[in-house]
């Protein structure tokens, strides 16, 4: 869309409606998005933004491909897709980590090829090249503690939060593959074209989240 407005995609769910309570604070307020209805697409002619419902795993495309000028999205989605955009800034917020886990009594033997379990093919991939270890990929969707249980792998690569999940299936984080937080993130042309506008949002966005770390 080639307007004044600044076009910004925001992960459906609990992430975005704390990244949206951010750039409302920022002064980037839609008070019609406070409306239960199934709408998309917010706007406010006020101060030019429109705000869009997009699922998470799909921001980091709608901003790449220009749909959205800007968007938030998780460093887990960075990093599997490597799309082609600016990360401008750190929110701080839906921290978690990239972890590998497995069964309390796994012990890796380096003469078989570890079966990896994993929603993010790609960040395994990366990370077990990196140490030259042969794997195999198991690609799931969800639910992905049940795999090493099942011996359908013999590690996995998810996220964790809280580690309750794993705690309650029994299972282990062995290693560390990136610590993960949300992200804004800008498309590159809209970054040079709509730039006053782009750089003040994420200027603002970034020195509330600053403070959000400081309390
Ligand atoms: C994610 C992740 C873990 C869980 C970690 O799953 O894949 O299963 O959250 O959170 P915790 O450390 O706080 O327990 P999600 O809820 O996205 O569901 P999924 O199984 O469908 O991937």
């Amino acid at each position: 869309m080639s307007d004044n407005y600044v076009n910004i995609a925001l992960p459906k769910g609990r992430l975005g409606e704390s990244a949206y309570a951010i750039f409302e604070n920022a002064g980037y307020d839609c008070p019609d998005i406070h409306k239960q209805n199934r709408k998309l697409i917010f706007e406010n002619a006020q101060n030019l933004v429109r705000y869009f419902w997009v699922k998470p795993s799909d921001v980091a495309i709608y901003v790449e491909k220009g749909a959205a000028d800007i968007g938030i999205v998780g460093k887990d989605i960075l990093l599997e897709y490597r799309p082609d955009v600016y990360e401008l800034c750190d929110l701080h917020i839906g921290i978690c980590r990239m972890a590998v886990a497995a069964k309390q009594n796994f012990t890796d033997n380096p003469d078989m090829v570890l079966r990896v379990a994993t929603k993010f093919p790609g960040i395994a991939k990366h990370y077990y090249a990196e140490k030259s270890r042969e794997i195999e990929i198991i690609k799931l969707n969800g639910s992905i503690e049940l795999a090493p249980l099942l011996g359908l792998s013999d590690v996995i690569v998810d996220i964790v939060e809280t580690g309750k999940t794993l705690a309650e299936n029994g299972l282990v984080a062995y290693e560390t593959v990136a610590p993960i937080s949300a992200r804004l993130i800008s498309n590159k042309v809209s970054y040079k074209f709509k730039n006053t506008a782009i750089t003040q949002i994420s200027k603002k966005i970034s020195n509330i989240c600053k403070e959000n770390i400081d309390d």
